[in-house]
């Protein structure tokens, strides 16, 4: 889709509410969402701040509305850690009404928080934490664009490779997605709620 412009939000871009609302819409049903609009603009607020991690959009030429976007960190171990250090507060007062509503969240929101000792590797990786298209403008190369730009701008010499996590079952139209681009499969794994997961990676092609 050439009527795109494919770029990463400056650090202090007021998008991450916009941002939310396209999650939502992108992931229905999933635990995120469930945690509601503020959680999800204070999580995305943080991905745009922080120095080692970012957004970037898919913006229409046509009237600036934000089509798609994709989260990823230099430091998802770190990024995770500040997050908790800093905003754990936060985080539980953004989702506090849901939470009176479902107590058994609170188990798994600290449980994400967790996640920074769990992503912790040896070696240095990009991760596309989270990929959205909205659904009107799915199925004409926003996506791909969005995964060439992620792409084009890491250095492979710095960082091995781009890892993500997407779920196995029920999910062919991702998993295809990522296949078709160049995305390997790593490890395969389930989660503590039970969900069977595929971690992808993707490698610089050498010759
Ligand atoms: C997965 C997702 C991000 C893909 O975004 P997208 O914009 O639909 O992706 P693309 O359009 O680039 O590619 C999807 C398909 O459309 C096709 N396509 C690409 N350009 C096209 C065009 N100009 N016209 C029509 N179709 C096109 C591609 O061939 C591709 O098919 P393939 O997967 O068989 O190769 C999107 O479907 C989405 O947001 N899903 C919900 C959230 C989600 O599942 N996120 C990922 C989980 S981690």
């Amino acid at each position: 889709m050439s009527d795109v412009r494919i770029f990463e939000l400056g650090k202090d871009s007021d998008k991450a509410r916009m941002i939310a609302r396209l999650h939502i819409v992108a992931f229905p049903g999933f635990f995120l969402t469930q945690l509601g609009e503020s959680f999800l603009t204070a999580l995305y607020q943080g991905y745009i701040e922080d120095d080692n991690s970012g957004v970037i959009v898919a913006e229409s030429i046509k009237n600036r509305q934000i089509l798609g976007f994709a989260a990823y960190s230099k430091d998802y171990s770190g990024f995770y850690s500040e997050l908790k250090k800093n905003h754990l507060v936060k985080f539980t007062l953004c989702s506090l009404s849901v939470i009176i509503k479902h107590p058994s969240y609170i188990r798994r929101l600290l449980g994400a928080f967790k996640k920074s000792d769990e992503v912790r590797r040896a070696e240095r990786y990009v991760e596309l934490a989270s990929i959205g298209v909205c659904s009107n403008a799915q199925g004409k190369g926003i996506g791909g664009q969005l995964v060439d730009y992620l792409v084009s701008v890491t250095n492979f010499n710095e960082y091995e490779y781009i890892s993500l996590e997407t779920d196995t079952i029920d999910n062919e139209t991702a998993n295809r997605f990522y296949q078709k681009r160049g995305f390997k499969i790593a490890r395969k794994y389930v989660t503590p709620e039970g969900r069977m997961m595929n971690e992808y990676r993707y490698r610089r092609e050498t010759d």
